[in-house]
Order: C-alpha cells, then structure tokens, then sequence
C-alpha cells in the first residue's frame, strides 16, 4: 500500500454514508468494490444503477469478519468452513445457500449468496463500522475492465459515486476466486486471486462449471472485462502477418525479444512473475485503451496458477459480442 490510506475519519464518513443507504467505493486486495449495505435492498439498488448492471447478475457479499458467516449463510458444508478458516482475510469468495436476511436483489434472486473477507485494512475497517454486510461488485462500469486504483473508479464512476476510499494500488489485481458449494462437488465458477491448485490440495477435487465461459454464474458472461479496443488472442508473435502489426500493440506477461513491427508493446512482468503480471494486467489495459492502436494482440500465460486467472481475463476482454 502507498501513503493514501485514508484517515480514521474518512472511513467514520464513509460508513455513515453506507448507514444512510447510499454507495461507497472502497480498495480491497483484489480490486475496487462499489459497496452498499447489503441488508438494504434500496441501497443495493443504486450500486445496480450507478454500473449499470443487469439485475440477473448477483453481488458478493463483504463481511469483517469468517465468524458473521452464518449471519448470511444458512448452511456451511465442511469444506467451505475449511477453505474460509485458512484463507479469510483473503482472494476467495464461497458460493453458499443463502439466509432470509440477505434481499433478492443482491443474488438475483438465487437461493444463494456469494460472501468473502477481503484482505485490506481499509475494506475491514469500513465494514466493521458499517456494523452490517456490505455487497459490493467491482468498481467499474458493467462489462468493462475492473478498477485497481482509486483514480480508475474516479475517472469513470467519479460523479455518481459519493464517495471514494483511496488504499493505493491493489495488491493481488484479479478479483476473488469464486467457489460454489450448491452441488455435491465444490464447482469452481470463477478463477481469480487464488490459485485452484492451492485449493484442491486442501479440500480434493473442484469441478470446473460445465462451460468455463458460461458457468452457472449468472454474471459470468463471455465478454467480460473488456476494454473498448479489441483484443485478440494469439499463441505467438508469428500468428499476426506482418502488415498488420503496425497498428496493433503486443500484450505478453514477460518482455518481447523486439518490436516486430507492432506500433507499441507491453509486458506485464519484468521476469515473468504472475503475481506482478496480475497486479498490472487491468490498469495495462486500461492504458492501452487510451492509446491510438486498433488492436491489442495479447499472449496469455500457461493456465497454471495465477495464469489460470490472467488468461481468462484476456480471454473475456476479448470475447466480441
Ligand atoms: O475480488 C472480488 O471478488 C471483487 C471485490 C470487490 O471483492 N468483487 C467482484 O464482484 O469481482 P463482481 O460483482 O464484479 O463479480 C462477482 C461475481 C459475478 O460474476 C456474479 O455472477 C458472481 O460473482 N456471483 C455472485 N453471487 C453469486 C451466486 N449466488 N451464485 C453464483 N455466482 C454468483
Ligand atoms: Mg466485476
């Protein structure tokens, strides 16, 4: 974390406010979320209108603390309890069968709700006080690139948003991953901060959803994530012919040999560090859509690890409609 971290008194504001009904953008580890409180469905409303998010895609709910999970999770098999006691505060978010305390609204009408503890001070402290669950998305418009810095929220949510918890950078890059404990076997619905193969070594098998770009998350939809530029996906730097890489940019994880003829390129690692490449995948993105290249052709990582999450998140950014 940088020197921003925002004073005692401002996450005393920013709690009043998430009392009173209304939003907050805040910084957790994985991403910036827009939070509201959760118990309160016209409050959760104004998150859905300010992203201007569908309402069959349904939130994560934030607690301070593993201990309030039965506040919203009416039941919690032994594997989930097992995956929460080792990694909250952490980048896992568990899929349970939800409580009556918990509105429609927040899980599109679900019988279930996505719950996690983020690992950043500020998130917790802003919970705490907020003295209640607080559901909160990304702070980003719907579809689009997530924000990993307060200025990325400013720049797009800025006026609608009342406020803004400033935490510096995040730390991790990639949202949280997601687990669903509905069916017998843990199902993984999204692959995120948290590596599967950390996981399945704790708890054995996690069956991937039955299409990985489709799973049953109702929010997972195949373009995801996507900047306004079109992404394309390619193996090697050989798969682009020749002429067309002067408009385009070049996305790696680790440095290109040389230019090759792209107009610009950008690695998201010095050495080919996944957890560096994550924290710099979506503000890489981000600066590529201000540029003027017509095409980002990115090569994704080995799906190992955190690679599993970086690729589909390029995946996604470049699933076109
Ligand atoms: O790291 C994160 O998880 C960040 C930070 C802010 O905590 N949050 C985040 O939220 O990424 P969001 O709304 O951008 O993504 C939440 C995903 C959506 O794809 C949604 O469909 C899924 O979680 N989800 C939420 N509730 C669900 C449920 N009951 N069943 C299945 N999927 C659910
Ligand atoms: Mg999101």
């Amino acid at each position: 974390m940088t020197g921003q971290t925002p004073s005692s008194k401002e996450i005393t504001a920013a709690a009043a406010l998430l009392r009173s009904g209304q939003c907050v953008a805040f910084p957790t580890e994985t991403v910036y979320g827009l939070g509201a409180v959760a118990t309160n469905a016209a409050a959760v409303a104004r998150i859905f209108s300010i992203k201007q998010r569908p309402y069959f895609d349904p939130l994560i709910v934030h607690l301070a603390h593993a201990d309030d999970l039965d506040r919203v999770a009416a039941e919690i098999p032994a594997a989930a309890a097992q995956l929460v006691a080792r990694h909250w505060p952490g980048p896992i978010t568990v899929v349970l069968r939800k409580r009556d305390s918990i509105p429609d609204i927040v899980t599109a009408g679900l019988p279930t709700v996505a719950v996690r503890v983020p690992n950043h001070p500020v998130a917790l402290e802003l919970i705490r006080r907020a003295g209640e669950p607080v559901a909160a998305p990304s702070a980003n418009p719907f579809g689009y690139v997530s924000p990993t810095s307060a200025a990325h929220v400013r720049r797009q949510l800025g006026e609608a948003v009342p406020m803004i918890l400033d935490g510096g950078p995040c730390q991790i890059g990639v949202e949280s991953t997601i687990i669903s404990f509905e069916a017998e076997i843990p199902t993984l619905l999204r692959p995120g901060g948290l590596p599967l193969e950390t996981l399945e070594r704790e708890i054995g098998k996690i069956a991937f959803a039955a299409n990985p770009l489709m799973p049953n998350a109702p929010g997972q939809l195949p373009q995801h994530y996507a900047p306004r530029v079109p992404v394309e996906i390619i193996a090697e730097v050989g798969d682009v012919p020749t002429a067309l890489r002067a408009n385009g940019a070049l996305l790696t994880i680790a440095p290109p040999e040389d230019r090759a003829g792209f107009a610009l390129t950008r690695h998201l690692s010095d050495d080919g560090n996944l957890e560096a490449a994550a924290a710099n995948l979506f503000a890489t993105l981000r600066e590529l859509d201000d540029t003027t290249v017509s095409v980002v052709y990115a090569i994704p990582p080995p799906e190992k690890g955190l690679g599993l999450a970086i690729a589909d998140r390029l995946r996604r950014a470049a699933h076109s409609q």
